[in-house]
């Protein structure tokens, strides 16, 4: 008989009781916009948290440039872009991991650094990735409430991770966008790391080109150092390369080593490989328009929402977590019929929030056009 993965899941924090982490861990669902395609429309893809510009023209050049080789393997070309990302953080090749997207790097720190007897600890709601996959392979995942903020509650964090396996400790957090700044996540680190000998902590930095509040941190510097810290980065959001699939871990040698005997670097195409190292080579100004691009329209969003009395996290991300009190689902569906497609449910939020990613500033003018329209309609017309 399947033993439900709810079973695997125990959650910490006032009131808590019943909650699980729960859901896939993927992005790039559209629930309710199936009908949208099927009828031909195009939707406003406001949903997986995605860079609605894609890639800079020189990465799709790499791509289709690449095409005569693809009939080798890419391993010298997966040495090359390790080697890159190496020099772009200012390490040695031996603290690089490339992986299938960064949820490559996220399954195999699940795999190698959780237990049946050490879980995974991560707060309630991250991204399902790690939990969602140790559930999977059957170790415990302990799931631990945000603060009032909808910040990572890090005392409370700290209780559960004692004797932990892993820690996914997801900063900027999705789906809820907000950021623990770098003096507090490596006093979390620092404790954690005296009190727990066996526990290894997965800083997932996905958004991190995204983030603008003060005192945010990569702690990119503190995994190269120190064996029980990992890091992980993606090229899918700000350099909008998400179908192309890489992503890396840096951290220890000796970690790195560990996750690389797990899950070898062959997982990743020559389009993804080639792609990548054009990305590295962007113009610094092109990313900087990105981040621009994506904090004015994240700015008029919030302000659109926050003007009518629906509150926004303090997003440091691609996408807006908002307090629209009501149900997300039937905010969803009525949004999807009118061609706006957002976030799936994220539970214990499922019942007062939504996910929106940021489109560009245009998509979302048109975008809160529909949220207007929907908000207007009691709730009770748009709930589940
Ligand atoms: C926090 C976080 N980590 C990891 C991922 C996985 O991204 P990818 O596998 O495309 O690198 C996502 C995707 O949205 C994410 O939000």
């Amino acid at each position: 008989m399947a033993v439900s993965r709810r079973s695997f899941v125990h959650t910490l924090g006032a009131g808590a009781a019943g909650l699980a982490i729960s859901g896939r861990g993927r992005e790039g669902a559209f629930p309710g916009g199936e009908t949208l395609f099927a009828q031909g429309a195009k939707p406003l893809l406001l949903s997986s948290n995605e860079n609605p510009l894609g890639c800079h023209p020189d990465v799709l050049a790499a791509v289709t440039g690449s095409m005569p080789a693809a009939g080798r393997y890419a391993f010298a070309a997966a040495d090359e872009v390790s080697e890159l990302v190496a020099t772009r953080h200012g390490v040695k090749r031996e603290h690089v991991l490339l992986g299938s997207g960064s949820t490559q790097i996220l399954r195999t720190c699940t795999e190698v650094f959780t237990s049946k007897t050490s879980g995974l600890v991560a707060a309630i709601p991250a991204y399902e990735e790690c939990a969602t996959y140790a559930t999977l392979i059957g170790h415990p995942v302990t799931g631990v409430k945000l603060d009032a903020s909808l910040k990572m509650d890090l005392d409370a964090l700290q209780k559960a991770s004692q004797g932990a396996g892993l820690v996914f400790f997801c900063n900027p957090n999705n789906p809820v966008g907000t950021a623990v700044n770098g003096a507090d996540t490596r006093a979390y680190l620092t404790t954690l790391l005296k009190q727990s000998p066996n526990t290894t902590v997965l800083v997932d930095e996905a958004y991190f080109e995204y983030a603008t509040m003060p005192g945010y941190e990569t702690m990119i510097p503190l995994a190269i150092e120190n064996p029980r810290v990992v890091v992980a980065r993606t090229f899918s959001k700000c350099f909008g390369m998400a179908g192309l699939r890489i992503g890396y871990a840096i951290g220890h040698k000796d970690t790195i080593a560990k996750m690389e005997a797990w899950d070898s670097i062959d997982a990743i195409s020559i389009m993804a490989l080639q792609g990548a190292k054009a990305a590295m080579a962007v113009p610094a100004a092109w990313v900087a328009a990105e981040q621009r691009r994506n904090a004015e329209a994240r700015a008029f969003t919030a302000k659109w929402f926050s003007d009518r009395g629906f509150t926004p996290t303090d997003s440091q991300t691609n996408f807006l977590f908002i307090d629209i009190r009501r149900p997300s689902k039937g905010f969803r569906e009525a949004c999807a019929k009118e061609g706006v497609l957002i976030g799936r449910d994220f539970p214990p939020y499922d019942k007062t929030h939504a996910r929106i990613s940021v489109g560009t500033m245009a998509e979302m003018q048109r975008a809160v056009k529909v949220f207007d329209k929907v908000l207007a309609a009691p709730a009770k017309a748009t709930a589940a």
